[in-house]
């Protein structure tokens, strides 16, 4: 382990550590080191917004940092989403107003769209449209999501939609 460097961080609540190289993304990390698949994947650019997850409460593309950043910091991923086998309200809210499809996106919407609601609770649609645009959705068409996290502000969905 000598060229590898050791990488101290609370991981939805939960002390974790790990070795990695100095050039280890932290998305790379996440998945490989950690075992936290739910992180996706896509762009690796800072593009998709897949790889989203909340860094020290802040919505950040853990694929534009490197793991050894991380140190010391707190993370959540989308596995902290659920408590005792109980989806969150705002992945309940995307299960019932089918806010995905294949899924590849959806780890990096809901955490996007918690830190949304975390900083604006009562979104208008105009603002939910800014927020979500940070990640894409090559399937829904968007207006799932956006009736998933309208109900999650607590605000039916838009009427003529599901
Ligand atoms: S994989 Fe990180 S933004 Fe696309
Ligand atoms: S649900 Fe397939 S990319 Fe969004």
């Amino acid at each position: 382990m000598a060229d590898k460097i050791l990488v101290r961080l609370t991981v939805n609540g939960a002390a974790r550590e790990g070795h990695c190289e100095e050039r280890t993304l932290l998305a790379d990390f996440l998945r490989e080191t950690l075992g936290l698949t739910g992180t996706h994947v896509g762009c690796e650019h800072g593009i998709c917004g897949a790889c989203t997850i909340l860094f020290n409460g802040e919505a950040a593309r853990s694929c534009i940092m490197l793991a050894v950043q991380a140190d010391g910091a707190e993370l959540t991923t989308v596995e902290g989403l659920a408590t005792d086998g109980a989806l969150h309200p705002l992945q309940e809210a995307f299960r019932e107003y089918h806010g995905l499809q294949c899924g590849f996106c959806t780890p990096g919407m809901l955490m996007t769209a918690l830190d949304l609601l975390r900083t604006n609770p009562h979104p208008t649609d105009v603002e939910i449209r800014e927020g979500i645009s940070a990640v894409l959705c090559r399937c829904t068409g968007y207006q799932g999501i956006m009736n998933a996290v309208r109900a999650a502000s607590g605000r039916p969905p838009a009427k003529g939609h599901a």
